[in-house]
């Protein structure tokens, strides 16, 4: 009983210590929380809007100029495509991109140029664009996992009934 006891307290203390750690550390850097998934097999009803629709647009001229003597369309957004990178996160996409292509001339472009080329991907898969740039910071691309919506090929298998998510 004693022992019990003390360790209720201890752990109580550490827990109200964490906190309070945690607590003062959220004051300036990070106003908003970052995205961390999306789909609606998560339960959620809207898809994030992670990039702007000009960032495509820019990504679309990379992606013409430095990736279609090589690529076809089909190859962002097909079956064995979808099958490899949904479920990643953006950062894994970026990074392969970044680090592979243009085969031959990996890392040749700019960081920019690469986050433009993964928005147009994004965009090229159905998924919407918003009012917030995608970023070309491993920590933010890293939070958010490429998940199609429902409406571009997946099945929507959300039931009003299902109470496990
Ligand atoms: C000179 C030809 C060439 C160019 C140019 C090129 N690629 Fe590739 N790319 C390839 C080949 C070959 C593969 C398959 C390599 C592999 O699977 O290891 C590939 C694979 C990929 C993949 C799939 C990677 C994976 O592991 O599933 C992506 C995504 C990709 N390229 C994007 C791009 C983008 C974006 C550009 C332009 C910035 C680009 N590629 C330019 C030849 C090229």
């Amino acid at each position: 009983m004693h022992r019990t006891t003390f360790f209720q307290s201890a752990f109580l203390a550490a827990v109200v210590g964490a906190s309070v750690i945690a607590g003062s550390s959220m004051t300036a850097q990070h106003p908003a929380a970052p995205i961390t998934v999306w789909g609606l097999a998560q339960g959620q009803d809207t898809v994030p809007k992670v990039y702007t629709d000009s960032q495509a647009t820019a990504g679309q001229a990379v992606w013409t100029k430095n990736c279609t003597e090589c690529h076809e369309t089909s190859d962002v957004t097909g079956a064995d495509f979808r099958t490899k990178w949904v479920g990643q996160s953006l950062f894994s996409l970026y990074e392969t991109i970044r680090t592979t292509m243009p085969d031959g001339n990996p890392g040749t472009l700019s960081t920019d140029e690469y986050a433009s080329t993964v928005a147009y991907i994004l965009k090229l898969n159905g998924l919407p664009s918003g009012d917030v740039r995608l970023a070309t910071d491993s920590v933010t691309l890293s939070a958010i996992t490429f998940r199609l919506p429902a409406a571009s090929g997946t099945e929507n298998t959300q039931n009003s009934s299902a109470s496990h998510y």
